[in-house]
């Protein structure tokens, strides 16, 4: 039976994706009211800039006092779009403490204090929602919270920064170098004027952080993620990874340890052999995969960003908090309960790429490969090519078996001591096999 009483619903910033969620709610308000048993109203909606034209939105429902809205006591769930870490952490919290639930969008805060959010919704007995801080549009959140809720997640992989993924996409198939590849993707609006959250792997960390914690049931911060950006992939790169059936995407890797006892998250670029489905997503698209011990290898795929995208999980878990209100319930809470320890990226076990530039003389390939059998680092191939101009160097590529981070890294160290070698060109990850 439909309640004739609206929710309320205060939204906090009215910019691309605020001024989505507001379009959607209006234009499927007969909708969203049937699905959820009761009409959602807007009731206010908190913006820097009042004096902008905000098409479809009733100009009285514009404040810029956001703190005097969510405190009014009559809102019943408040969608936070505006980012960054305050004033959004202490909005939410007051939310909560003013008989709201919350729908958020805000990785950099989930992933920076989430536990402070998560511990105030658990007070209040309110909802934390957030299916829009990782990935856009692509259901992630909810799967793992609830869907798997009752397997046992061991890895999560996946491309969850569109921008850089771009930027790779084109340096792979069009044979763009890094900087033009960039400037194509602010052009098209997917790289920001300052895009280093991006192309630093920042964007990418923050989401690793969220998805580790919640696949893990374990605290992860974004302090705890290993973060390495694209912007020293160069064309040599792509080119290397090419011959190796390969290409270069930056990925976000979550995982269990071996033992059992601790996890890890890093992000980084790692080559991926073509024949994986990672290697297939194109242009600004996110996906992950994620590994679970009963459910084997599932996949998520989609748009990872946009006004509309994003507006669509707002939307997703504005219903499901909205029903939760009626059922006077609430949904799942924080899991944290494994307490599982992050562990240091020298711990991670993969396999390397490394290109070298070496003299091109005899001992030189037996004096390498003593280097990696002393750090205890097993070569799988090694591809050496001398160079056409005769300046007795040669580009030596050594791809590794699985080994420690920390044992490559030990390594690369000794490798850069050597007098045959000129130089380490480029290490990078080999991942997906
Ligand atoms: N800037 C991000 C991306 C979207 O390029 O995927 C927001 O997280």
């Amino acid at each position: 039976m439909m309640r004739t009483r609206p929710l309320k619903v205060a939204l906090l910033g009215c910019g691309v994706v605020g001024s989505e969620v507001a379009r959607i709610m209006t234009t499927h308000a007969e909708d969203l009211a049937a699905r959820i048993g009761a009409p959602v109203e807007l009731a206010g909606v908190a913006v820097r800039r009042p004096s902008k034209v905000r098409a479809g939105i009733d100009p009285a429902l514009i404040t810029t006092d956001a703190m005097a809205l969510v405190k009014r006591g009559d809102i019943d769930v408040v969608v936070e779009v505006i980012g960054g870490i305050e004033p959004a952490r202490t909005l939410i919290t007051t939310a909560f403490e003013h008989g709201a639930s919350v729908v958020s969008a805000n990785k950099a805060l989930l992933a920076e204090d989430g536990t402070t959010l998560y511990e105030a919704a658990e007070r209040h007995g309110r909802d934390l929602y957030f299916e829009a801080a990782v990935a856009g549009a692509i259901p992630l959140v909810r799967p793992l919270r609830e869907s798997l809720a009752g397997d046992k997640v061991n890895r999560v992989l996946g491309i969850v920064n569109g921008t850089t993924n771009f930027i790779l996409d084109r340096m792979d198939t069009a044979g763009s170098g890094y900087s033009e590849a960039l400037d194509e993707a602010t052009a098209l609006g997917y790289a920001e004027a300052d895009p280093t959250a991006d192309v630093e792997g920042f964007d990418a960390a923050a989401k690793a952080a969220i998805l580790a914690g919640i696949a893990f049931h374990t605290r992860v911060r974004l302090d705890d993620v290993h973060r390495e950006g694209i912007t020293e992939v160069t064309s040599a790169d792509l080119a290397s990874a090419q011959k190796m059936g390969c290409t270069v995407k930056l990925l976000a890797i979550c995982e269990r340890a071996a033992d059992g006892l601790s996890v890890t998250a890093r992000v980084h670029p790692a080559m991926i052999p073509l024949s994986h489905p990672l290697a297939s997503v194109r242009e600004a698209y996110n996906a992950v995969f994620v590994e679970a011990e009963a459910a084997g290898r599932l996949m998520f795929y989609g748009p990872g960003a946009g006004g509309a995208p994003t507006a669509s999980a707002v939307l997703g878990d504005l219903v499901a908090v909205c029903r939760n209100k009626l059922a006077d319930a609430t949904g799942p809470g924080e899991s944290a309960y494994t307490q599982l320890p992050v562990g240091a990226m020298g711990e991670v076990v993969t396999r390397y790429h490394i290109s070298l530039d070496v003299a091109d003389k005899p001992g030189v390939l037996a004096q390498v490969a003593t280097v990696f059998a002393e750090h205890g680092v097993s070569i799988d191939t090694v591809r050496q090519k001398g160079r056409q101009d005769g300046d007795g160097e040669a580009a030596l590529v050594v791809v590794t078996h699985r080994a420690p981070d920390a044992a490559l890294s030990g390594t690369v160290e000794a490798l850069r001591k050597l007098d045959t070698v000129r130089g380490v060109a480029s290490i990078m990850r080999v991942e997906g096999e």
